[in-house]
């Protein structure tokens, strides 16, 4: 059998980025043998086995045959006479269908070297049409390398436009959807895959909130203060902000929004918690005591203490001026989580006169931020 380094791994050595994930390719071999040199299969019907030690993605070569909707709808036919070179050729893209031998060959038979050099995001055949799931892994490519200069090749974009013109991405569940997404938004420069989808006509059926994006100036002012630390969901929160801005409105569709596509509850909440705060912290100094202690009771600051720092990165990401409200904020937060109901207690107050003891505390001290 014959093992080789293939699909990201190769492409982004090349690149000289950081290698996480290593696939590899086995030529030659039956499943039969790669059980008994110690690798474990990863389900029946499936190719793919894990190395004994490193933990690492070995497929035995396959062909596919689309028999189904969606992504997952393929047949597979893994046999020892499958070649490398049938291995590569149903992948997605050029700088995605390069192998490395073990004796540190390039193979590159369908110009990946060159669509890097020309910095293009090329598909390898016709075959990439059979994964609608491509559509968006094209835009978050596009996304990741953007600042190198690499575009969508114009038939790429063609054969992309033609799946979003069928039913294809109906059929990708929501959470694949969202997992494209997410790694996006962490991605070099996340509104190019918004740019990307819409170019390809995909985004309004994708993310219809978010084709507000597309050309946006308060966007890209947004977007170009993220730096490799902006966290995830504070740059979704801040984004969202500009996708959805009449508060009542928006804090149910966004809602929804967040549901359909299964993204993580803290997620969805900051994003919600984002357009309920951001307006209120503008004007910080001209609120009053009352409505400062009303928000921080909406979001439950107190008890949730965790939900601070990303709000003050996903407010300040969104505020003009330099303000500090987001410090005020938790500053206040921090004052009035130092009320001490057993020490009021231990003073003799007790029942509805401690809860009123407590406000009157609260509006005290919210007075002075
Ligand atoms: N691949 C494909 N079509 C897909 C998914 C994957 O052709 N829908 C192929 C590509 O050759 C890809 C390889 O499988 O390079 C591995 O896929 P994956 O690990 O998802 O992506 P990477 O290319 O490794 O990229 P990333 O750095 O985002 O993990």
């Amino acid at each position: 059998m014959q093992i080789y380094l293939v699909g990201g791994a190769v492409r982004d050595e090349l690149l000289n980025y950081p290698v996480y994930d290593k696939d590899w390719v086995v030529v030659g071999a039956t499943p039969e043998e790669m059980i008994k040199n110690g690798y474990r299969p990863v389900g029946s019907d499936f190719p793919v086995f894990i190395h004994p030690k490193t933990g690492e993605e070995y497929a035995l070569a396959r062909t596919e045959r689309k028999s189904g909707k969606g992504y997952s709808g393929f047949q597979y036919h893994a046999s020892p006479d499958v070649t490398l070179e049938e291995d590569l050729s149903r992948r997605d893209l050029t700088i995605n269908a390069m192998a490395k031998s073990s004796s540190g060959e390039l193979i590159d038979p369908y110009g990946g070297q060159n669509d890097l050099a020309t910095k293009q995001l090329r598909h390898v055949s016709p075959a990439f049409s059979e994964d609608p799931l491509r559509v968006l892994r094209v835009a978050r490519f596009a996304a990741r390398y953007a600042h190198l200069g690499f575009t969508v090749a114009a038939p790429t974009l063609k054969l992309m436009q033609a799946i979003a013109s069928t039913d294809e991405l109906s059929h990708l569940t929501k959470e694949r959807i969202w997992q494209e997404m997410e790694r996006a938004l962490s991605e070099r420069s996340p509104l190019t895959f918004f740019n990307v989808l819409e170019q390809a006509n995909a985004l309004e059926q994708l993310f219809p909130p978010f084709t507000t994006l597309v050309n946006n100036d308060k966007a890209q002012q947004i977007a170009a203060q993220f730096t490799d630390t902006t966290e995830t969901k504070v740059r979704f929160a801040a984004l969202c902000y500009v996708c959805f801005h009449t508060l009542s409105e928006a804090q149910t569709k966004l809602d929804q929004f967040c549901r359909d596509l299964r993204t993580q509850n803290q997620t969805r909440e900051l994003a919600i918690h984002t357009l309920i705060a951001h307006p209120q912290l503008q004007c910080w100094s001209s609120l009053s005591a009352e409505n400062k202690l009303a928000l921080i009771k909406q979001l439950d600051l107190l008890r949730r203490p965790e939900r601070l720092p990303p709000l003050q990165a996903s407010t300040r990401l969104l505020s003009d001026t330099n303000t500090n409200a987001g410090e005020l904020l938790a500053n206040l937060c921090e004052e009035l989580k130092g009320i001490n109901p057993k020490a009021l207690m231990n003073d003799g107050y007790k029942g509805a006169a401690l809860g009123e003891e407590i406000a009157k505390r609260q509006i005290a001290i919210c007075e002075l931020f």
